[in-house]
C-alpha cells in the first residue's frame, strides 16, 4: 500500500481530476473559466482577492435564496398533502447578518434567534417581530422583557425558572406572550446516525415526563398562551429515521396535552444535513420533508387527532452550501512521518479563527486550488491555519495538485453555516469580511475587522511602559 493511501481516510478517494468542483458541495453554478480560475456567483475568485483580500467569506445570495425557496416549497407541499400548514423559520445562528435576514424574509421564511444579540440583528434588518421565534436555555430577564416588549411571535421556553421569569414580566407589564415548550424527546442525532434513549443527558428543554406539569402551569398564567411543543434533535442529519422516532414521541405528548386545551403548532426544529465533501450524500430536502410530515400525520391518525400546523427551523441547509472561504497559501511543508510516509502541510492565512468547526467537533471539509488549474498529480495534503495550535486544521485530508505553493488561492466550500457565526480573534487575527455575490457583482455585507478594531477594546493602549532591565 502506498504512503499516500495509508494517510487518507477511508472515505477519501484520489480524484480523477483534482481541479473538478464536486456538485452539491460548491455553490450552484461555481465553475472554472477558460484560464482555470474559479468563478462563484458569476465572479472570479481572482477579482475577489484583488478587491477584498484574503481570508474572505463569500456567500452566493442567489443560492441562499434558492435554498430558502426550495425548502419552503418542500415543506409546504408535504404539509399540504396532509391538509395542514407549515411555517419555516431560518435558524439565524447558522449565519446572521441584516442582509441574510432580508434575503430569507423576502423568500417567505420566518427567523429564529437565540440571544438578545441575534434578536437585535433581526430587528435591525427590519424583520417583523411577529415572525420571529426566540430560543435559548438561559434567556435573561432583560432579553425576555425586550422580546415581550417588541411583540415577538413566540418564545420557546426551556426551563421552569424561565417560565416564572416570563410570568412575572407579563404580569408586571400586562403584556401577552405566545410560548412553546421545548421538549427533549430522548432522540439525539449529531452525525448521520441517531440515538434514542429515555432520558437525554443535555441542557436543552423539558423531559417528556415533566412537560405535562409545565404545560399545565403555563396554562394557569394569565397573559401566556401555550401554542405547542418544540423539539430539535440535532444537526447535520442525513435521514428521516431520527425525526420519525422523535415525531412519534412528541405527537404522543401533543395528544396528551390536547386534553387540557388547544395547541396550534408543533415545531420539529432543524438539523437537515448538507454535503461538506463529495463523500456526503444528504437526503434531498423534499424527501426529508415528506418523510417527516408523513410520520407526524401517521402518528396523529393513530391517536385520532388532527394534524397540527407544523414549523421547522433549518439553518445549515439554507446557507451552508452557498458559502465559500477564500484563503491565500503562505507556506507548504512536507513532514516525514514514522512509516516512511510524508504529509504535505499547506498553510493558509486564516484557520480556526474563521472556521472553528474542525477543531470544535472534527468536522470534515474539502478544498480546491482555485486561482488556476493544474496538471500536477494529486497529492494528499492537510490544509492548516496560521494559529498557534496544532489542532488548527482547516481540511484534515484532501487531494490537491502537488505543485500547490505560496501565492495560490485556495477555497474551502460549504462554509456558509457556523463559520462566521463561530469566528474568534484567537491570536489577534481580525475576522474576515463577508462578501455577497449576486448576478455577477460582489458587495461587502459585513466589513472585515482591522487591527485597530481589536486594539480599540484594549483599555491600556496609550499607557506608558516602564521597562526594567533584567539582564
Ligand atoms: C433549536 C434549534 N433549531 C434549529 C437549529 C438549526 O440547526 P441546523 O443549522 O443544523 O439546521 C439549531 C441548531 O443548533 C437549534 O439548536
Amino acid at each position: 500500500m502506498s504512503a499516500r493511501t495509508t494517510l487518507a481516510p477511508d472515505w477519501l478517494e484520489p480524484p480523477a481530476d483534482a481541479n473538478a468542483l464536486p456538485p452539491g458541495v460548491w455553490p450552484t453554478g461555481a465553475a472554472r473559466d477558460d484560464e482555470g480560475v474559479v468563478r462563484v456567483g458569476g465572479v472570479s475568485v481572482a477579482e475577489l482577492r484583488e478587491e477584498f483580500g484574503t481570508p474572505l467569506y463569500v456567500i452566493d445570495e442567489d443560492d441562499v435564496r434558492a435554498h430558502a425557496r426550495r425548502t419552503l416549497e418542500a415543506f409546504r407541499t408535504a404539509a399540504g398533502r396532509h391538509g395542514t400548514q407549515v411555517r419555516v423559520y431560518y435558524a439565524g445562528k447558522a449565519l446572521l447578518t441584516t442582509e441574510v435576514v432580508r434575503w430569507v424574509a423576502e423568500e417567505g421564511l420566518a427567523v429564529d434567534v437565540c440571544t438578545g444579540g441575534e434578536l437585535a440583528v433581526a430587528l435591525a434588518a427590519g424583520a417583523d417581530p411577529a415572525r420571529l421565534g426566540f430560543h435559548g436555555n438561559n434567556k435573561s430577564v432583560a432579553e425576555l422583557e425586550r422580546a415581550v416588549d417588541i411583540g415577538i411571535g413566540s418564545i420557546v421556553l426551556d426551563s421552569e425558572i424561565e417560565l416564572e421569569r416570563l410570568a412575572a414580566i407579563v404580569q408586571r407589564t400586562g403584556g401577552t406572550q405566545t410560548v412553546l415548550l421545548r421538549v427533549n424527546s430522548g432522540v439525539h442525532a449529531e452525525t448521520h446516525d441517531f440515538l434514542a434513549t429515555a432520558h437525554e443527558d443535555q441542557k436543552f428543554g423539558f423531559t417528556l415526563q415533566d412537560a405535562p406539569a409545565i404545560a399545565a402551569r403555563v396554562r394557569e398564567i394569565e397573559g401566556l398562551t401555550l401554542a405547542g411543543l418544540h423539539c430539535h434533535i440535532g444537526s447535520q442529519i442525513f435521514g428521516t429515521a431520527g425525526f420519525q422516532e422523535s415525531a412519534a414521541r412528541i405527537v404522543e405528548l401533543h395528544a396528551e396535552l390536547l386534553a387540557g386545551g388547544d395547541l396550534s403548532v408543533l415545531n420539529l426544529g432543524g438539523g437537515f444535513g448538507i454535503a461538506y465533501t463529495s463523500a456526503d450524500a444528504p437526503t434531498p430536502i423534499e424527501d426529508l420533508a415528506s418523510g417527516i410530515v408523513e410520520a407526524v400525520a401517521r402518528e396523529c391518525e393513530v391517536r385520532g387527532i388532527e394534524v397540527p400546523a407544523l414549523a421547522f427551523e433549518p439553518g445549515r441547509a439554507i446557507v451552508g452550501q452557498a458559502g465559500v472561504t477564500l484563503y491565500e497559501v503562505g507556506t507548504t511543508k512536507s513532514v516525514d512521518l514514522d512509516d516512511d510516509a510524508t504529509r504535505l502541510y499547506v498553510s493558509v492565512d486564516g484557520g480556526m479563527s474563521d472556521n472553528a468547526r474542525p477543531a470544535l467537533y472534527g468536522a470534515e471539509f474539502s478544498a480546491r486550488l482555485v486561482s488556476r488549474s493544474s496538471d500536477a498529480a494529486p497529492t494528499l495534503v492537510r490544509v492548516v491555519g496560521k494559529h498557534c495550535e496544532s489542532g488548527d486544521i482547516v481540511v484534515d485530508a484532501e487531494y490537491l495538485p502537488g505543485d500547490i505553493g505560496p501565492g495560490d488561492l485556495l477555497a474551502v466550500p460549504a462554509t456558509g453555516a457556523y463559520c462566521f457565526s463561530l469566528a474568534s480573534n484567537y491570536n489577534y487575527v481580525p475576522r474576515p469580511p463577508i462578501v455577497a455575490l449576486r448576478e455577477g457583482t460582489a458587495r461587502v455585507i459585513v466589513r472585515g475587522e482591522t487591527i485597530d478594531d481589536l486594539l480599540a477594546r484594549d483599555a491600556g493602549v496609550g499607557a506608558t511602559l516602564f521597562s526594567k532591565e533584567t539582564a
